[in-house]
């Protein structure tokens, strides 16, 4: 780790002792196709009504290019999100890149909008055993996913999952879940989104709304403290360039890019330093894009086992997992969560061998 407490930027008087840094970035947040079959109103891309600045980050990204910064984990394969602001789904070669990808240990672990998903698409998915699907539906009817995401689609997403259900069958991989960003228009079908697919997939995910440059129902601790994603994930646009946060859809921040230098000068060079600097040192305004933002609190997790399910919420998000799923949700797919505990995990077992004596 390359020591920035001498640099001209830092002031000597908060006398600085860096927080460590991890090698190489747990989490890749690749953007391989910033594209998209939706205009989802949230969309902090494409949710913009400026089509201008939409234009200015779509792109495709450089296979080749990609793959010599994939080259460049040799230690430890990192987690990788195959999109940020796209539709993974409509990635040009994606049998290619997402096999690459497996082929090399690395976790992947998709959001997708699900409109695309054919069955051919979701056995591949099994063969090359990606390790987590999660369908974006936020709504329990086509009027309120119209409200969300545009269309009314509804019976053609969840179709799609029960097809990549069907698909999948028995098999640990990959893990299915269901996600519902929580906001005005669908806050009413919360409760009803939980209840239609607790028990019909591996894991539901409730999340919380990022608008206008914060999270408005954040529950935050009282004392600020660094924020986690920094530490941990590297958000890569299409063009190699690296953002501080996923949430920087339109490129207001600029870390370097990783198919002009390097994953490693990138993730330990000065934009990151300064700031990790500023957020360890309390000197919030001095990260603009992160000034106003309470994401920082989204990383204390508490727990419940309750029927049938391991139970995490944190500020920003629940997840109901199911236990007898919870076999798929190991190593590096975890992502930074800490692994189910023993005594869970045990139960999920018991009950996987009563069942097979029962059948
Ligand atoms: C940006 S999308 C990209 C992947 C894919 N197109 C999809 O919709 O799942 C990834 C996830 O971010 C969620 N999302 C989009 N805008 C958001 C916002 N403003 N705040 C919180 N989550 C958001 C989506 O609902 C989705 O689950
Ligand atoms: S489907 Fe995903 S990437 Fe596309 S607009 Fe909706 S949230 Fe954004
Ligand atoms: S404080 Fe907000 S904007 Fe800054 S890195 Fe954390 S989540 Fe991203």
């Amino acid at each position: 780790m390359r020591d920035w407490s001498k640099a001209e930027w830092v002031d000597p008087s908060y006398n600085w002792k860096p927080l460590p840094v991890s090698e190489m970035p747990e989490r890749l947040l690749i953007d391989y196709a910033t594209r998209c079959n939706l205009r989802c109103h949230m969309c902090p891309v494409w949710g913009l009504e400026d089509d201008g600045q939409i234009g200015s980050v779509e792109g495709i990204m450089d296979v080749d290019a990609s793959r010599r910064m994939l080259d460049q984990f040799t230690k430890v394969q990192p987690m990788v999100a195959p999109s940020i602001y796209g539709e993974p789904l409509l990635i040009p070669k994606l049998r290619e890149v997402f096999g690459d990808m497996k082929q090399r240990g690395i976790a992947l672990a998709l959001n997708t909008n699900g409109l695309t998903l054919t069955e051919d698409l979701a056995e591949f998915f099994c063969q090359i055993k990606v390790d987590s699907i999660m369908f974006s539906l936020d709504s329990t009817t086509p009027e309120t996913l119209k409200q969300v995401r545009g269309v009314d689609k509804l019976a053609k997403i969840e179709a799609a999952v029960f097809r990549m259900l069907r698909v999948r069958g028995d098999r640990d991989l990959p893990r299915i879940g269901v996600s519902f960003t929580i906001q005005d228009s669908n806050r009413h079908e919360e409760q009803a989104f939980v209840d239609r697919w607790i028990g019909v997939v591996d894991v539901v995910r409730m999340g919380i709304v990022f608008e206008n440059g914060t999270f408005p129902d954040m529950v935050e601790p009282p004392k600020r403290v660094p924020c986690g994603v920094i530490y941990k994930t590297m958000p890569v646009h299409n063009d190699g360039s690296v953002r501080l946060c996923c949430l920087d859809g339109v490129r207001a921040t600029d870390m370097g890019n990783v198919f002009k230098t390097s994953v490693a000068d990138v993730w330990h060079g000065e934009e990151f330093a300064k700031a990790r600097y500023y957020h360890e040192t309390e000197q919030w305004d001095k990260v603009p894009f992160c000034a106003g933002c309470n994401g920082w609190a989204q990383y204390e997790y508490s727990e419940e086992v309750k029927d049938g399910l391991l139970i995490r919420r944190s500020p920003e998000y629940t997840y109901y997992n199911l236990i007898n799923r919870l076999s798929s949700w190991q190593g590096n797919l975890l992502g930074g969560h800490k692994p189910p505990p023993e005594e869970v995990k045990a139960q999920a077992q018991r009950k996987t061998l009563a069942d097979a004596e029962l059948a």
